[in-house]
């Protein structure tokens, strides 16, 4: 038996790649155990007269071999390695003295004390193998584990030496503006980055967590709108990213949805610069969805399209074919529509839409001053002057409103923030 004064374990990491390791029993602690195994390229051999679904495609697709039978001694012949996750203890004991007569390390899932191996809580990080171990705490040691792989995603712990400098572009699309909605690989990015040229509406927040060696340019200090702007913030990446740094564009959102990104990828590509681009949840998508609405839902919404209210409807630049938008049936989603939304309204009712059409404006999306302005098209641009909406906002017209918010429909037109049904 364990006592609390016994000595710690000896943590080492077993490098099990073509050995044979045998897991007993065929429950739903073997079948978590196999992907770690799995993952280190152990020869795994299953011993139990069942298992689950999960553990049958595995043995199905050939990536573990079953022994379709209860356990016999000699099964740990030639074994590097020996998990006993069986629910019956009197097995489970078996398979612990069998290990300890052929010199083999032997977890138990349910007897740690009986155990000569431990499983620790493990967590990985960019090429790392994080590992806690504890005295049989497993919410200690996951609860620790986590703290440790989030400061390292969130560069509260910098994890030593920086990898070095790949010369590059990197657009990092930061998802709709709160923090926490950047991908992992987008904050990794940001992180090993030795220059940050940031947007207005990218997640500012971010910036703060930088360590104090990377740079940031700020281009939202760059007149907005121009072609000037954007062909300076060309120069600027390529020029950085010549001389020999990691530069990484940030944006909101997604970097191809309204984000001049792929103008960025071909300024790269034509002055020879690598250029890599990770994704961000999209605001058309992203916002309706924080604030409670489904952009498609079953029986109502078969399809959603994205528009840019920038330029008017009948505005020589409108590349909009608005009366085809105005005949879809599915979610329409406009933005930088806030200040053109009168005049777009306009042009879908008079091409047929109906007045009563429920529309979401949603504003500030995951920011703090988030809110929701419930319409319809008829109403909308007296409802925008009404509740003083400013960009950035994304307009949600169609049936998918009124299902998330049905009594609003029933009831009146008005601001959500003040009704019952505001989510
Ligand atoms: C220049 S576009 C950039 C879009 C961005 N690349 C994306 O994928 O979300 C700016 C427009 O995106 C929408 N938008 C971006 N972030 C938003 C947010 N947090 N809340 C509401 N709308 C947002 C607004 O319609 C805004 O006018």
């Amino acid at each position: 038996m364990e006592h609390m004064d016994d000595p710690p374990p000896y943590p080492s990491g077993l490098r099990l790649a073509g050995r044979r390791v045998v897991v007993v029993g065929g429950g739903q602690v073997a079948q978590r155990r196999l992907p770690a195994l799995l993952g280190a390229g152990a020869e795994v051999s299953v011993v139990s007269p069942r298992v689950t679904p999960a553990i049958e495609g595995q043995v199905l697709a050939g990536e573990v071999t079953w022994v379709e039978r209860g356990f016999a001694d000699a099964d740990l012949d030639d074994t590097w390695y020996v998990i006993a996750a069986t629910d019956d203890p009197v097995v489970n004991e078996q398979v612990t003295r069998a290990a300890e007569a052929r010199r083999v390390f032997c977890v138990r899932s349910d007897d740690g004390a009986s155990a000569t191996a431990w499983t620790p809580a493990t967590g990985r990080y960019d090429g790392l193998t994080l590992a806690v171990l504890g005295r049989r705490e497993p919410s200690r040691t996951a609860a620790v584990r986590d703290a440790i792989v989030s400061a390292l995603h969130e560069g509260t712990v910098a994890p030593g030496h920086r990898r070095p400098s790949v010369p590059g572009v990197t657009l990092v699309g930061g998802g709709p503006g709160d923090p926490e909605l950047i991908s992992v690989a987008g904050r990794k990015a940001l992180m090993e980055a030795d220059v940050v040229v940031a947007d207005r509406l990218a997640p500012r927040a971010l910036l703060g967590d930088l360590p104090s060696t990377t740079e940031v340019v700020d281009v939202a200090k760059l007149p907005r709108g121009s072609a000037a702007r954007q062909e300076e913030i060309n120069r600027l990446i390529v020029e950085r990213a010549l001389s020999g740094q990691q530069v990484v564009r940030f944006k909101g959102g997604d970097s191809f949805v309204f984000g001049r990104g792929f103008e960025e990828i071909e300024a790269c590509r034509a002055a020879g610069v690598a250029v890599q681009v990770i994704p961000g949840l999209s605001s058309p998508v992203a916002v309706p969805g924080l604030a409670g609405i489904p952009v498609t839902h079953r029986s109502v919404a078969h399809d959603f399209t994205v528009v840019s209210g920038h330029v008017p409807p009948g505005h020589p630049d409108s590349l909009v074919d608005w009366d085809a938008v105005s005949r879809l049936r599915g979610t329409l989603l406009l933005m930088m529509a806030v200040e053109n939304a009168d005049a777009i309204a306009e042009s879908l009712l008079a091409s047929g839409r109906d007045a009563g059409t429920p529309v979401a404006v949603v504003c500030d999306g995951s920011m703090p001053g988030e809110r929701t302005i419930l319409s319809t098209l008829a109403d909308l641009g007296a409802d925008l002057d009404r509740f003083g909406v400013r960009p950035p906002a994304i307009i949600v017209v169609g049936t998918v409103v009124a299902v998330a918010h049905p009594g609003f429909y029933a009831a009146r037109v008005g601001s959500s923030a003040d009704s019952p049904w505001h989510a």
